[in-house]
Parts: structure tokens; sequence; C-alpha cells
């Protein structure tokens, strides 16, 4: 696969490996995984790919930032320097590689759809036209604050949401917008607090719906379609963001479920039911364990409109409900789906004491990963690793980790 190419690369925070060959990226994720994984696991780990490493992300989240003017040819000793004025300016994008408080203003970008930069212009021009602010993290002012494009990758659907910090003007606002994308929702989040997190207080409909519907589709070892999931998405719902590549992972976890058999299912870190769902007619029953009561409200809708009445979610982190609800272990099946700063040691300690005979382990971090398998690698033998490229042109993997009681 030839080589992709960004006017960006090495300031943009959005791609750490653009520079190399798919192939090669792909072959530098595996083998710093072998390493991280080798005191558990010499055995090869096998990678799944993504087909198109070209567009592949189905959300962005992007800053407008209000800054000095980028020069990389600064030289802090220069003494004119000293007197010449700060120049300022706006920029929306990813932030700078190892920045919090700058952007890049993107001019391209090879991780979302080919929409993304039509649409960030036709916003940029918006802005202009109405005179508004962008935020300016040092001095926390400014108007506009972030914005997240999400669209599903099997519907078609589209979602734009503007975070801000006061009102605008939404009708031409949404006018921007749909010269672009005429088909999208639009909803506007106020964004008042310090933290650079694209956390609302509040969000409100400017046109269509307040979600989007995505679907993955599992399938079987020859590649056929066993079962559809549909999966409503707010705009704070958890979703794997490469969906093709995530319904190759949910789809290999589920043909492993199915050859075990259990009768009982604990999804533990379930987010808005992913394994549950995919994998609730293959169990009487799935319990699914989630610390966040929004991804809860998320699950117990998917559930419905997914027709699925077997799952029974619970509102708790994972080490506060094993605590309280010991594990019942014939028929299980442990699904363990941390996210990057890995398992609490009570949670760790309490699986690997549970007895029951087979624990899945899907990581979104090699490092967190070997610190969990250190605690349940005395009571479990691992039988396979594997690993699937959710993120090309970036340094993470995820990995799966199939365990059986010793
Ligand atoms: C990597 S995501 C996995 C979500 C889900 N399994 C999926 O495939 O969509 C990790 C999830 O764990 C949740 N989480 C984080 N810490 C937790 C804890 N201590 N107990 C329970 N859930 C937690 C997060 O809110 C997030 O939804």
């Amino acid at each position: 696969m030839p080589k992709m190419t960004c006017s960006h690369f090495g300031q943009c925070g959005g791609c750490a490996l653009l520079d190399l060959p798919y192939e090669e990226q792909v072959a530098r994720k595996r083998a710093k995984l072998q390493q991280t994984l080798s005191e558990f696991w010499t055995g090869d780990i096998p990678v799944t790919v993504t087909d198109d490493p070209k567009n592949f992300r189905n959300k962005v989240e992007l800053g407008f930032c209000h800054q000095v003017k980028w020069r990389p040819d600064y030289d802090k000793k220069d003494p004119a320097n000293k007197t010449r004025p700060l120049e300022f300016e706006n920029a929306l994008g990813f932030k700078l590689k190892g920045r919090w408080d700058r952007a890049v203003d993107i001019t391209e970008c090879v991780l979302f759809n080919d929409k993304l930069i039509p649409l960030l212009n036709a916003i940029r021009a918006w802005a202009k036209a109405e005179n508004l602010d962008y935020y300016d993290q040092r001095k926390h002012t400014g108007v506009l604050r972030h914005l997240m494009v999400r669209e599903g990758k099997n519907t078609g659907e589209e979602i734009v949401v503007l975070f801000v910090t006061d009102d605008f003007n939404e009708k031409t606002f949404v006018q921007a917008v749909q010269s672009v994308l005429p088909q999208a929702n639009i909803m506007a989040a106020v964004n008042t607090g310090l933290a650079d997190t694209a956390a609302p207080e509040s969000l409100r409909v400017l046109k269509g719906k307040d979600h989007i519907f995505e679907k993955i589709f599992l399938t079987d070892a020859s590649g056929k379609t066993e079962r559809e999931v549909v999966f409503q998405l707010s705009p704070q719902s958890f979703f794997q963001t490469n969906t093709l590549t995530a319904q190759k992972m949910y789809s290999r976890v589920r043909r492993v479920v199915k050859a075990l058999a259990p009768k009982r299912i604990y999804d533990l870190y379930g987010g808005a039911g992913s394994f549950s769902l995919s994998c609730a007619d293959l169990c009487e029953k799935s319990i699914c364990v989630e610390s966040v009561a929004p991804a809860i409200y998320n699950g117990i809708e998917n559930a419905n409109l997914n027709g699925v009445s077997n799952v029974q979610f619970f509102c708790s982190k994972v080490e506060d409900f094993v605590k309280q609800h010991p594990i019942e272990r014939k028929d299980a099946l442990i699904i363990l789906d941390p996210p990057r700063g890995g398992m609490h040691p009570k949670a760790a300690k309490a699986v690997a004491e549970s007895g029951v005979e087979r624990v899945l382990y899907i990581s979104c971090n090699p490092v967190t990963l070997a610190a969990d398998l250190k605690i349940l690698t005395p009571h479990y033998d691992i039988l396979q690793v594997e690993a699937f490229d959710f993120f090309p042109h970036s340094e993470h993997i995820e990995t799966f980790v199939q365990m059986k009681l010793k």
C-alpha cells in the first residue's frame, strides 16, 4: 500500500506514523506489542488490519484555538523578539503535537471523510462573517470551543455538534453546515468549564435529531453476516472510532463465545453493551457492568432497539460490583474491556480468583494489559493473543487475549 502524505505531518497531533507505509506501521506496532507482552506470551501475534486506512474514522473532535502565531524558527535569544509585538491567529483542527493550548489549522486530513475540510472551511467562513471569537485556552475567552463530527459508516448518517461558551447565530450556522452536509443532524452544546474537554453542560438540537444510528455486521469465519446490531449514538456515547475494523473484532469475539457456549456472560467495562448485544443470542443472560450512567441508558435503549431482553445492565465500577455481587462461576464467561488505564487491582484480583473457566480480555493499552496479566496469569493460562489495528497512523493497537483457568 503506498505511503500517505499530509502537509501537517510532524506538527499535527492527529497522526504519529503517517510517514511510514501502512504495512510498516503494522509491523512496528506488532513488534512493540510482542515486546510488551513477552513476559506472558512468546507466540505469534496476528494483526487484523484496517482494509482501507484512509478516511476510516467515524468521529473527530477538533478544537477552535485563538493562539499566538506559530513560528517554528522562533529564537528566544534573539533580542528583536523582546520588542516585536505578538501576532495572533485562529486555528480549527487537531491539537499541535505535545501542546494543549494550540491547534493546527488543518487544510487536509486522511482520518475522516472527504467532506471534513469543505465543512471546516464553511464553518471558518461563517465564524468570520459572524465575527465570533475562537477560544483562547490560556485566557479562557472566546465563544467557539470544539467541533464534533460523527458519521455512521454503515448507515451514512451524520451529526455535527458545535461546542460554545455563549449564544451565536444558530440559523446561519445551520446554513453553513447544510451547504456541505445537507442531511446532517446539527446540535449546539454549551461548555463553559475550564477543562478542555468536549463535555457539555447542555445540548440542544438545531436541526434533525439528537443522535445517529450506526450498525455493525457480525460475520462467521467465512465472512457471512450472522447478526446485525444497531446502535443509537448520541454525541456523548462511546463507540469504537473505526467501525469497519471494530466489527471484525466484535465478530471474532462472537465466534469465540459461540464456540464456548456459555450460559452467562459477564461483560465488564461494558460501555453501551456492544459485546452483550453482539452475543445476546448465544447465552441465557449477559450482565453488563459500566460506571458511566449515560452509557448504561444508551445500552438499555440499544437493547430495546435490537429486541434484546436478556442483558442486565449495572451502573457500577467493576471493582465495586465484584465486591457486592460475587461472580457465579458455573457455565460463565468473563469479557473484560477496560479503559486505557486498565483494571483496578481489586477488580483484576476478583476476576483472577473467580474460578470462571474462560476469560476474554480486550485491551486498548498493552502496557496496562501487561500489568493486569501479572495478576491474572497465576490463575489463568493464555491460549491466544491477537491484535486489531483500529488506529492506523497512530501508535495505538487493540489486543485480544483468550485465557483459560489453570
Ligand atoms: C474501552 S471502553 C469499552 C466499552 C465497550 N466494551 C465497547 O466495546 O464499546 C471502556 C469502558 O469502561 C468504562 N469504565 C471505566 N472505568 C470503569 C470502572 N472502574 N468500572 C466500570 N466501567 C468503567 C468506561 O466508561 C468505558 O465505557
